[in-house]
């Protein structure tokens, strides 16, 4: 059985025209431990049903939202779901205890290339840094908020990098549900994605 239960909220509005999530999809949804969840294949008309997305958040460890990055943040379901299911008094509030010691983390695709996330480039901050209202958010909810996994420049990325990306957020998904990964290291505000180093973040088991 896996030591962690891994939720993917995943979020795409257009996936029939993925390249880069749908790579990353293909890997990881065999992995015993992982639940696979599309946003926007179950809610398509942003119906959300609040009751059974609390339920799917007690009845796993992690979660992770995956999304491409829109407009330097999430697509627009996926904010939906944060406004609807992360009530006041469930998952905040004096009472709303729910979610304490959960873990959290987002898998983002960004067209812009790394160095677009940092001082002087398009982008500015780093990814993570702009995804501080999601950090902030669950951190507020007594969850702790790994760093990102990031694929930076899909406009420009070849077949063989988008594999390269796939292979690497396997073997984090995997780590992940055999409880391998060190939640200490990743969550370390110097990190900017967990994916620039994984030897830093997934324990090698003697
Ligand atoms: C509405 C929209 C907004 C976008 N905003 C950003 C953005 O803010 N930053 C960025 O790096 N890429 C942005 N992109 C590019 C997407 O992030 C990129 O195409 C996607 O991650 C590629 O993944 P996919 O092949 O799975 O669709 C945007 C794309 C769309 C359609």
């Amino acid at each position: 059985m896996a030591e962690h239960r891994v939720l993917i909220l995943f979020a795409h509005p257009m996936l029939q025209r993925s390249r880069t999530n749908r790579k990353l999809i293909r890997g990881i949804l065999d992995i015993e431990g992982v639940t696979f969840h599309d946003l926007y294949e179950e809610y398509p008309d942003f119906n959300i049903n609040v009751q059974r997305e609390q339920a799917l958040l007690l009845e796993h460890d992690v979660f992770l939202l995956q999304h491409p990055f829109y407009w330097y943040s999430t697509p627009a379901l996926l904010k939906e779901w944060q406004d609807l299911v992360l009530e006041h008094g469930w998952a905040y509030g004096r009472e709303g205890t729910a979610l304490h010691g959960k873990i959290a983390s987002s898998v983002v695709t960004a067209g812009g290339s790394e160095e677009a996330y940092r001082p002087g480039g398009m982008g500015r901050y780093e990814v993570r840094r702009l995804l501080a209202p999601i950090e902030q958010t669950f951190k507020l909810c007594g969850v702790r908020y790994l760093a990102p996994f990031v694929v930076h420049g899909t406009h420009g990325i070849d077949k063989e990098g988008i594999e390269k990306h796939a292979a690497d957020y396997q073997s984090y998904l995997k780590a992940m549900t055999a409880g391998s990964v060190d939640f200490i290291a990743a969550e370390a505000n110097d990190l900017p994605f967990v994916n620039q180093d994984l030897n830093r973040v997934i324990r090698v088991e003697a």
